[in-house]
């Protein structure tokens, strides 16, 4: 089943390859496509001597594109280098919850296997600004 374009494959697998992983060597790569069409913005995860400092790849493209002024998303691809794909860390889902909403999120290996969900099977009882008075 073909579930990301094979244009938007490789723009996902290139950010992963930026990656800045001295420390893992885990390198990620993310990629928010956004619902006006062509839009896109990209991250790697960025890590830190001081380990808690790193900032994973689906962070990295959410504030890039709320720093550019998008609020809109249509789905997001994960692409890391590991035999069984890598989802987004708990952080990272809160994150996404916020601005994306129940986003499709499509996880990717580099051997290009693939895997679709919505934000909501991963991330099923979120906290939002609902729960806030
Ligand atoms: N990482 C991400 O970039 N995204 C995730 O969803 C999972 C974890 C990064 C953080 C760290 O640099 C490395 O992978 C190992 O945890």
């Amino acid at each position: 089943m073909l579930i990301l374009h094979e244009e938007r494959l490789g723009i996902v697998m290139e950010a992963s390859g930026r990656a800045y992983a001295p420390h893992s060597e885990d390198r990620v790569g993310a990629a928010l496509f956004c619902r006006d069409g062509a839009a896109r913005f990209v991250g790697c995860n960025v890590e830190n001597a001081t380990y808690g400092l790193t900032v994973c790849a689906e962070r990295v493209a959410v504030f890039k594109a709320i720093s550019e002024g998008v609020r809109k998303f249509r789905r997001v691809a994960v692409a890391a280098d590991t035999g069984t794909l890598t989802p987004p860390c708990g952080a990272c889902r809160q994150i996404l919850w916020e601005f994306c909403g129940d986003i499709e999120v499509i996880l990717v290996n580099l051997e290009g296997r693939t895997e679709s969900f919505r934000l909501k099977e991963l991330y099923p009882r979120p906290f939002d600004v609902s729960f806030i008075d």
